[in-house]
């Protein structure tokens, strides 16, 4: 196991020195400073920089090694060619931990890989750990911490997320704030010289704030550290791997310099390690989602409840054709449902309530449909026709997922209909509740829920589950 205690310096620093904060607006040395500033940072800032007395009206010093104080973090933001020295200083102060802001390493070739090298080295001498290079750094929205550049935190919430790329990762954050979807910590990891994604798994899966780790990776280097840190870890991971193809490995090669390796073996390895694979920004947060905030499927039996036949019918298709069943409801639950049906609807499952439905029919047939002895999981759906009650149908669903906490089944919502409704999906949304725009993302979503309920049944076979999931 990595030594989670080595990284505390790097994401709790008692003082943070910032190399290569500048005086230009335009800079990213002056954005780092500003950030932590911005965030009411509350330990030690000490700026760096030779050619001038202060910044930001904050005292400068020339160099790390003209600062009295001990130094936890050294966030570098200098040109690659001086990265060196500067690490050699940090090493002689006996910073402890650094993350490397500037690109110019790995990432370019031959002669960049050997200036990495060179740096990782002196870190390692100096007992520094190393985030990056090439990073934007990390977020921190539930200690208040910004040590990254690029303006912007995110949501506070239960989700890590682990990037390899520094631009996709503000745009994850931004699309993660307009869905409502909190974070908990955000760490661009860039070429991963030192600091991986092992590492971060085993610090993550200890984290409190933390309860699903979400990853963008393009390429693993030591791939059995990895695996071994995911197999112990407890929490669930949900994963991008990118450079799947020859074009997309091409790409990684020069973005971080990773080698992508083959698609089939990652794929086979993910699934040893039972982690979640996800193919896009989108389908990741899905998945992340769900498992943060619904607990995990018994069994992959799915009840149905629609306002709208072709929604439902769509719904059962996805989660038979993934592995999920649409089971016949108990006999007990038809007779159950009949009083709360129009008389030309039939009680089975896919459940149509039909149109005219108000809250009391969507309430009553999704409680009734949950209790059913043959459904792990419910999917209520909503679709914006004429006389539907979106926001009616919301209140239900928030009141079913608050009134059925203990049976430990989850409910997805998914509601479709556009910006017409936005306002009203986004109250089920800002409860936590996993809502999706199309049938095939809310039947992912509760098959992910299923294999996590799978995951956690051989982690409790094995004597080491995590407490139940699904706090709401
Ligand atoms: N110690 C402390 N400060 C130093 C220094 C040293 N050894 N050498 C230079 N500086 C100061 C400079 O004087 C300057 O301050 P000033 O603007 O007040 O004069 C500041 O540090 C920045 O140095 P500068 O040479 O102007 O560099 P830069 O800001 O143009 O570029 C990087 C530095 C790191 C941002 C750039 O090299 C880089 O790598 N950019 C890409 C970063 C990136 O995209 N990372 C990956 C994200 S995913």
């Amino acid at each position: 196991m990595g030594n989670v205690d080595d990284l505390k310096p790097i994401f709790s620093p008692r003082s943070i020195a910032v190399i290569g904060a500048s005086r230009s607006p335009h800079k990213i040395g002056y954005e780092i400073l500003q950030n932590i500033l911005v965030q009411g940072y509350t330990g030690k800032i000490f700026p760096i920089n030779p050619e001038t007395p202060n910044i930001m009206g904050l005292k400068t010093q020339p160099s790390v090694l003209a600062v009295k104080d001990d130094i936890d973090l050294a966030i570098i933001a200098v040109p690659a060619e001086f990265v060196p020295k500067v690490m050699t200083e940090c090493a002689k102060k006996k910073v402890k931990g650094a993350i490397v802001i500037s690109s110019g390493f790995g990432e370019t070739g031959e002669r960049g890989r050997q200036l990495e090298d060179e740096v990782l080295q002196i870190a390692r001498k100096g007992g520094i750990r190393l985030i990056g290079p090439n990073t934007l750094g990390y977020k921190d929205p539930i200690d208040n911490l910004d040590a990254a550049f690029v303006f912007g935190m995110p949501r506070p919430g239960e989700i890590a997320l682990v990037s390899q790329s520094g631009a996709l990762c503000i745009g994850m954050i931004y699309y993660a704030n307009g869905e409502h979807i909190g974070l908990s910590r955000v760490i661009s990891v860039g070429n991963k010289a030192d600091v991986d994604d092992a590492d971060l798994i085993d610090y993550l899966n200890q984290d409190p704030s933390t309860k699903v780790i979400a990853m963008y990776v393009e390429g693993i280097k030591d791939g059995k550290r990895f695996l071994d840190a995911a197999r112990r870890c407890t929490k669930p991971i949900v994963a991008i791997k990118a450079g799947r193809t020859a074009a997309g490995s091409a790409a990684a090669s020069t973005h971080t310099g990773s080698l992508s390796g083959s698609d089939a073996v990652y794929d086979s390895a993910f699934r040893q390690v039972h982690i979640q694979r996800a193919y896009d920004v989108i389908e990741m947060f899905d998945y992340a989602r769900a498992l943060a905030y619904q607990p995990p499927a018994q069994g992959n039996r799915v009840g149905i409840i629609s306002n709208g036949g072709g929604a439902g019918i769509m719904i059962a298709d996805w989660c038979e054709s993934i592995g999920l069943k649409v089971p016949n409801i108990a006999k007990k639950t038809a007779d159950a449902l009949r009083p709360h049906l129009p008389a030309i609807t039939s009680a089975r499952n896919p459940l149509d309530v039909t149109g005219d439905a108000r809250f009391h029919r969507y309430h009553a047939t999704g409680s009734i449909m949950l209790s059913d002895p043959n459904v792990d999981a419910l999917i209520m759906t909503c679709v914006h026709a004429g006389i539907a009650r979106p926001r009616e149908y919301v209140g239900a669903v928030i009141k079913l997922v608050e009134e059925k906490r203990n049976l430990r089944k989850p409910i997805v919502a998914c509601w479709v209909g556009g910006p017409d409704i936005d306002e009203v999906v986004q109250e089920l949304r800002v409860k936590n509740i996993p809502v999706y725009a199309s049938a095939m993302r809310a039947a992912k979503a509760v098959r992910c829920l299923y294999d996590e309920g799978r995951r956690l049944e051989l982690l409790g076979r094995q004597g080491r589950a995590r407490q139940p999931n699904g706090s709401q």
